[in-house]
């Protein structure tokens, strides 16, 4: 991972120059950073705010050999990548709130993007997009978020280098991905609900389809999310939104 490295100044999005290198052919680890996104795309079509020199904006081109259905399972990973990363180098402790949110005491510090192309039953290739907030100060955030965001400097009073959390996290991703190529997500779930957010509270979620309440109890050995309802006792849930939280 990273022995390929394309580091912009600026750029739209690292998420699109990422799907353009990766039509080209770029090889699996590929690495694009920026130090500004003016287009930085979050999930649900939101903009994802990566002012200069504030945080970590990098997307990853992944080949891995898994089926398409696996891929939901990389943005887990990632998850957990990051949760270790902070931990190792921050004196903060996150939480993962699934399926691609890091928190930091209930407010948002990083987020993950996971896009595919697919043909059939193969995948051509996966992008995998982090956002960190590193050393934002309170107002370099928008005023719409600024409530619910966070970043690692306003957590911890730390003044954080980006370089050493990059390379640690390429070191990190690079390990965790080849044990979960090996031996699968069984590899992953354990230290992922150890960091997991809410597990065995009531949540709500918002699907394309339903807004469920339901309790959450954990993640499946396919990385679904779990939950319990009275009425239809325990479900799998593989994508939407936990809107929130009862408790
Ligand atoms: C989210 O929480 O909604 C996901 C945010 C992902 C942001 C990162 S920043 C690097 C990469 N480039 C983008 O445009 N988005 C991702």
């Amino acid at each position: 991972l990273g022995k390929q490295i394309i580091h912009k100044a600026t750029t739209n999005s690292t998420q699109q120059v990422a799907h353009q290198a990766a039509r080209e052919n770029a090889e699996h680890g590929t690495v694009i950073i920026a130090d500004e996104q003016t287009e930085g795309k979050g999930r649900m079509e939101r903009h994802w705010h990566s002012p200069k020199n504030k945080g970590i904006w990098m997307s990853l081109i992944l080949r891995p050999p898994i089926p398409p259905a696996a891929a939901p399972q990389l943005t887990l990973l990632t998850a957990t990548v990051l949760a270790d990363v902070i931990t190792e180098y921050t004196t903060a402790s996150p939480n993962i709130k699934w399926p691609n949110d890091l928190l930091i005491r209930d407010k948002k510090t990083a987020g993950i993007l996971t896009e595919m192309q697919a043909e059939q039953d193969r995948i051509k290739y996966v992008v995998a997009g982090i956002g960190i907030n590193v050393n934002h100060s309170y107002d370099n955030f928008p005023s719409e978020i600024s409530n619910k965001a966070t970043s690692l400097k306003l957590e911890t009073g730390q003044d954080l280098q980006v370089v050493p959390i990059i390379q640690h996290i390429l070191r990190c991703f690079e390990r965790s991905y080849d044990a979960f190529i090996r031996d699968g997500f069984s590899t992953i779930k354990n230290k992922w609900e150890s960091y997991g957010y809410k597990i065995g509270e009531a949540i709500k979620i918002r699907t394309n389809h339903e807004i469920l309440e339901a309790t959450f109890t954990g993640i499946a050995e396919d990385g679904a999310l779990l939950v319990h309802t009275d009425s239809d006792g325990t479900r799998k849930m593989y994508s939407g939104e936990i809107e929130w939280f009862r408790k």
